[in-house]
């Protein structure tokens, strides 16, 4: 008994505890003396007196019971239980009483419960949206039909009264499509133009619009991370977030409060990614906004970001804004979060992804070696438009003069006017048209001093087959810090 698995009681008349064994003890903090002077009602947490006595008297006719409940520890904490009753008619009669612990199990169901139901309104958020997204793509043809003819027989109209009816009907098609385009956001059929910004200085430039409509009686706060990871978005669909959210919390502020949006950078702990096992791990910007308004409750919690579901009245609410704000989140593969305490206010967390740009590897590092400064004229040829602005702001910082060309033909070029000043080629070896070794050889035919570094995206096996097959010839690959670039450099010109 002492050894088992399970608490064990004998409990005699009265509920009274007469017998304990070790397993109990630890499971509710109590030595076995305190328990000893306890009865069954100290440590039963759910049922009352009256119940455990009905209970009591069902078995000591009926034989033995099996039920789940709760017990109280020393520490007043409660743990859940699974308890089985058996009547021994020895001595005074008493009862044999087995308690196994179920926290585990409580747990693991509890979970299991909470996955069900983020699937479940997972579920419910893509029917929807891909119904209102229907929706929403016929409507806004229509409504360009509607407006289009408005427009057209406008301008023809000449009697007044006709006129005024057009322009009511034009009112509310232009309505009708602001709508429409809330639910194309909503079910993620937006177009938008995404692009690597700083969410700070979206967050700042709206900031005047966003207090003027929070209106005099609510403190709006920035709460900006100095040092905030990019994010790809379309600054538009940022701004549409920061109006939404913005517009709820004064709702929720009659009397005024306290907004503050915060930024941080998010990489969350293990224990994050545990409670939401729909945010893949990884970097993350957080983007909160936090007011002091009523809160949200339970009940309303479930729906908030359904499309038209409002507790406001009507005309005041359209329910479409946080529908947006979820759909936008959505379109950008980040995540929202809402906590809210009645009377106290609510906070919205979203999480965006940290745009982890390839090109941004290819980094300025702070700290450079001066010996890696050089001398001397570089003919870069890259086709892609960014990477070879980078390479000529990274050669021109270590001191060389550079020329560039987009295409091997212009390189050409280029090199029959200058080819005595031109030191180095430095190209990308995959191109449309002619490619870098191609060119490399009617440049050497040209100038055979000429020196080359071959740059690529694709590993040296991958040029071999290119027919880049002289292992001497330099080769640097994508992405590279300035310093191996300078490097590299150094060593084929010395
Ligand atoms: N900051 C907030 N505080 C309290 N309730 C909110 C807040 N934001 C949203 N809600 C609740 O969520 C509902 C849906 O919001 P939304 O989709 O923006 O539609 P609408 O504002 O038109 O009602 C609101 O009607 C309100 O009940
Ligand atoms: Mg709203």
């Amino acid at each position: 008994m002492e050894t088992s698995m399970d608490g064990f009681w004998g409990v005699g008349s009265e509920g009274k505890i007469n017998e304990v064994n070790e397993t109990y003890c630890k499971m509710s903090g109590y030595n076995k003396s305190e328990l000893l002077s306890l009865k069954v009602m100290n440590l039963e947490a759910l049922e009352c007196p009256e119940e455990i006595a009905a209970r009591v008297k069902k078995i000591f006719a009926g034989g033995d019971d099996r039920f789940e409940s709760a017990h109280r520890r020393k520490d007043g904490t409660i743990f859940p239980v699974e308890v089985s009753i058996q009547y021994r008619k020895i001595r005074d009669g008493r009862l044999a009483v087995f308690i196994r612990d179920i926290s585990g199990r409580k747990k693991g169901e509890e979970e299991n419960r909470k996955l069900q139901e983020q699937l479940a309104q997972a579920q419910k958020m893509e029917v929807v949206g891909r119904l209102a997204g229907g929706v929403a793509h016929d409507f806004n043809n229509m409504l360009s039909i509607i407006l289009g003819y408005t427009e057209l027989i406008k301008d023809e109209c000449k009697e007044e009264e006709q006129l005024n009816g057009l322009l009511a009907i034009e009112k509310a098609a232009l309505h009708s499509r602001d709508i429409a385009r809330q639910l194309l956001a909503f079910s993620r059929k937006q177009l938008i133009t995404p692009k690597v910004l700083d969410i700070n200085h979206v967050i700042s430039d709206a900031q005047k619009m966003v207090s003027r409509l929070m209106g005099e009686d609510i403190l709006l706060e920035l709460n900006l991370a100095p040092h905030i990871g990019p994010v790809m978005l379309d600054p538009a669909q940022i701004d549409q977030i920061i109006l939404n959210l913005a517009a709820n919390a004064r709702d929720a502020m009659t009397n005024g409060g306290r907004m503050i949006f915060t930024t941080k950078n998010f990489q969350g702990d293990s224990t994050f990614f545990m409670e939401h096992p729909e945010i893949t791990p990884g970097k993350y910007v957080l983007l909160q906004a936090e007011d002091s308004g009523m809160g949200i409750d339970a009940g309303t919690m479930k729906h908030i970001f359904e499309p038209f579901f409002t507790t406001k009245e009507v005309g005041k609410g359209t329910g479409l804004g946080l529908a947006t704000v979820y759909g936008i989140v959505k379109q950008n593969n980040g995540h929202i979060l809402v906590s809210s305490e009645l009377g106290k206010g609510t906070i919205f967390s979203i999480y965006f992804p940290q745009h982890i740009d390839e090109q941004a590897t290819i980094f300025i590092e702070k700290k450079f070696n001066p010996t890696l400064f050089g001398q001397g004229t570089i003919l870069v040829v890259e086709d892609e438009q960014p990477l070879r602005k980078l390479i000529v702001t990274m050669l021109e910082k270590i001191g060389y003069t550079v020329l560039t060309s987009s295409s091997t033909e212009e390189a050409i070029e280029i090199f029959s006017r200058e080819k005595n000043q031109i030191d180095l080629l430095v190209s990308d070896v995959v191109m449309p048209g002619i490619n870098g070794i191609d060119l490399q050889k009617i440049l050497l035919s040209k100038k055979p001093a000429l020196k080359t570094l071959f740059i690529s995206g694709f590993p040296v096996e991958v040029m071999a087959s290119k027919g880049l097959t002289d292992a001497t010839i330099p080769f640097l690959l994508k992405p590279f810090t300035m310093a191996s670039l300078a490097e590299k450099i150094k060593e084929i010109l010395k």
